[in-house]
């Protein structure tokens, strides 16, 4: 096992009814910004118990938060948090909401252009507002983390940045919150957590056991509940709160502590979201199948042990097993609605040209556990995935 720090301060909050807790979770001084995307926190009542337990607290609200939330947006609230003097932020949806409050967290004491906070991958944030979380989408795991992605239109640019400051105090995980999801948006979830798993698990071996063993858990656990959450005709709170635990565990620190992680998938991916406006589990479920075949070399012992432990996979010579767990894969991503091919989306060598120039210019030239994924290797996988 390699050496590694691990420290998570966020304070979760899980179960049905949670919201209320806000009248202790926030503190009783703060005048508070709360954040949402377009309408959904309004349209499923989430926002109205949010300001109830907010209490006689100042508050205001800021929406229009867009998935992939845009660099453009978040200015005009780190403007309304300077003029006005918010204290507190309070992000209520999904990734893309709790990407923004991140960003805006940290720029409103930033000096200087905003932008460099994502030019410096975030290692120049020295403080940020304090704020808390009410998840309404399980996938990105961004509740209980440090890291958050924001794109820029007019360069189509899609960064991530990361800083110890960026913790949420707390989050609020409700299960039943999850209810009003379309189905698109539940597969969304389940496949960007298997694949969260998938960068930090299918690299090569350190003598890790335990976070394999934790890896290994969640993708079986999503592996289970993906379908039956598809097929549900009524939710199950169970299967609900499995994905909601599944999505914060796969992406809070825990399973990467002390192994090697990969991350080229998502790089790629966020190339093609920036371009193309494609959801970003979407883009994972079509470079993941290509990425994996593409370096099963470098990651044949985890691959294998991936297609026994994960797929239950026995039968069959060693280069078999892989292609069969590979196979697997692609069709669970399939199974749940996700296309594995960039044609599903009309896309073809120009888009793949496009997408080697914006990583280049990213330096997105050296991705991957062993910093193996140059520009030239991206191009092979996005071709496998034509
Ligand atoms: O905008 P509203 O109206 O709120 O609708 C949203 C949005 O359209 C809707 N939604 C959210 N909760 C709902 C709901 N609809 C009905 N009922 C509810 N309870 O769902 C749509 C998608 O929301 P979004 O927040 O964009 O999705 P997600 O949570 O998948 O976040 C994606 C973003 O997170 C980034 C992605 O790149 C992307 O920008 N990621 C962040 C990470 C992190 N911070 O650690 C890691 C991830 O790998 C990922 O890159
Ligand atoms: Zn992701």
């Amino acid at each position: 096992m390699n050496n590694f720090d691990f420290h998570n301060p966020t304070h979760i909050v899980f179960g049905k009814d949670r919201i209320f807790d806000l009248s202790s979770l926030v503190p009783a001084a703060a005048k508070v910004l709360i954040l949402v995307g377009g309408a959904s926190a309004e349209k499923t009542g989430t926002l109205a118990e949010v300001r109830q337990a907010l209490g006689a607290r100042a508050h205001r609200t800021f929406s229009g938060i867009e998935p992939n939330p845009s660099f453009e947006t978040a200015r005009k609230a780190i403007e309304m948090v300077r003029e006005e003097g918010f204290d507190f932020l309070l992000a209520v949806g999904g990734g893309s909401v709790i990407d923004a409050t991140k960003f805006i967290a940290a720029a409103v004491p930033f000096e200087g252009d905003a932008w460099d906070i994502l030019l410096k991958r975030g290692s120049n944030i020295t403080q940020a507002v304090s704020f808390g979380v009410v998840l309404t989408l399980p996938a990105t795991g961004s509740e209980m983390n440090n890291g958050a992605v924001i794109t820029r239109h007019d360069i189509g640019a899609k960064l991530p940045f990361r800083s110890r400051h960026l913790f949420p105090l707390f989050s609020i995980l409700d299960p039943t919150k999850t209810y009003t999801l379309p189905v698109s948006q539940l597969a969304n979830g389940v496949v960007d957590a298997f694949v969260h798993t998938i960068e930090q698990y299918l690299t090569y071996p350190v003598n890790a056991p335990l976070q394999d063993r934790f890896a290994e858990g969640l993708l079986q656990t999503l592996v289970d509940i993906g379908p039956r959450l598809l097929a549900a005709t009524e939710p199950n709170y169970d299967d609900r709160a499995s994905l909601m635990w599944a999505a914060t565990l796969a992406l809070n620190g825990l399973i990467g502590a002390g192994v090697p992680q990969d991350w080229a998938t998502h790089m790629i991916g966020h190339e093609l979201t920036a371009q193309y406006n494609i959801d970003h589990a979407r883009t994972l479920a079509i470079v993941l199948p290509a990425m994996l075949q593409e370096r099963r070399v470098q990651k044949h012992d985890k691959l294998l042990q991936y297609s026994q432990r994960v797929w239950g996979i026995h039968e069959g010579s060693e280069d078999q097993r892989i292609t069969a767990a590979i196979h697997a894969t692609r069709d669970f991503f399939e199974r749940l609605g996700l296309p594995t091919h960039l044609g599903a989306y009309d896309l073809g060598q120009e888009a793949i040209d496009l997408t080697i120039r914006q990583l280049e210019t990213h330096g997105m030239t050296r991705l991957g556990e062993h910093g193996e994924v140059t520009p030239a290797v991206s191009r092979r996988v996005l071709v496998a995935a034509l």
